[in-house]
């Protein structure tokens, strides 16, 4: 048996929409971060059939039998696996559980059937299950660049120390559609998808540069004109995607007015309602003070960022 823990892989520049649907190769280049504070810690065991357990629930098998097929084709096995995986962080709610989730799990899956197996290729084989969890198997800061087939370190987790990552709890609870169907629907019906697909490589481009120089007030523009313009392609798709509720505009809307009083904040969102703000150690106490007097209905936790997937 093996004990696996991973960190979610918050992208700040974002992946959505598939170049290759089967392979599942991301249209778009991301560049993320692991969080810390979230942590996906998950066990597997060789057995003679396949069980997932999440959370203490057995999960559907179909979404993870192509993954596992997979793995065994490539490593020349035909064993099973017993699996069973706890987060400390609410799942499916748009937090990127799936990125922690399946990058465990390509790991203990892997190490278990070869220990010498490289972490490239157990991050080809996790973004078979999810592409963001390419990214969570490396620390720090990550890439994933469009056409990709596994995801690679941009720089490592020390590199930028003062960086902080707030995370504001809007909902828990599981969101409509998966992202998987979500990013299907843009890809096929939103008018916007081609010039989003077209746009972010630029965005994604600048932002290496901004993260290389640790430069926020650079960075925080490309992070948003990546997550509005992705969302742009959710609500024109047909029917349109909603992922967002009231009290996430609300805080967008606050932290605009912060930022005009000056804080260097900058937030994103997935597909989910919650809202990611980065900033530094020196302005955090205080960023989160005005947040939680403006939204007490919403939990805020903090994050570091965090290291490779062990
Ligand atoms: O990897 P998936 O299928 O969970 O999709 C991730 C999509 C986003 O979180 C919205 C963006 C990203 O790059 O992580």
């Amino acid at each position: 048996m093996i004990v696996v823990t991973s960190h979610p892989s918050l992208a700040l520049i974002k992946y959505w929409g598939k170049k290759n649907v089967e392979k599942n190769i991301p249209a778009t280049s991301s560049l993320a971060i692991n969080l810390e504070a979230f942590v996906t810690t998950t066990k597997v065991a060789l057995s003679d059939e396949d069980r997932v357990i999440l959370n203490g629930k057995e999960a559907p098998l179909p979404r993870f039998l192509p993954f596992f097929e997979r793995v065994r084709q490539k490593l020349s096995s035909n064993a099973g696996f017993s699996v069973e995986s706890t987060t400390n962080f609410p799942v499916a709610a748009g937090l990127a559980s799936s990125s922690s989730g399946f990058a465990a799990l390509a790991f203990g899956c892997s190490k278990l059937l070869n220990p010498k197996i490289s972490t490239q290729e157990i991050s080809s084989f996790a973004r078979l299950g999810s592409a963001s969890a390419a990214r969570s198997l490396f620390e720090g800061f990550t890439i994933l660049p469009q056409g990709a087939e596994t995801a690679a370190p941009l720089f490592p987790q020390n590199h930028w120390p003062e960086l902080r990552v707030i995370i504001a709890i809007v909902k828990a609870g599981e969101k409509p559609i998966s992202s998987r169907e979500a990013m299907k629907r843009s890809a096929l019906t939103s008018p916007l998808y081609p010039k989003w697909v077209e746009e972010s490589e630029s965005l994604f481009l600048e932002a290496k540069e901004a993260v290389k120089v640790r430069q926020l007030a650079r960075l925080g523009p490309l992070m948003q004109k990546s997550y509005l313009q992705m969302f742009a392609t959710q609500f024109t798709a047909a029917p349109p995607i909603f992922f967002w509720e009231p009290e996430s505009l609300n805080l967008l809307k606050t932290l605009e007015s912060l930022r005009n009083l000056g804080l260097n904040i900058w937030e994103t969102m997935d597909a989910g309602p919650q809202v990611k703000i980065l900033c530094e150690e020196p302005q955090l106490e205080q960023t989160l003070h005005a947040l939680k007097k403006q939204h007490p209905n919403i939990s805020f936790l903090t994050s570091k960022v965090g290291g490779a997937t062990r």
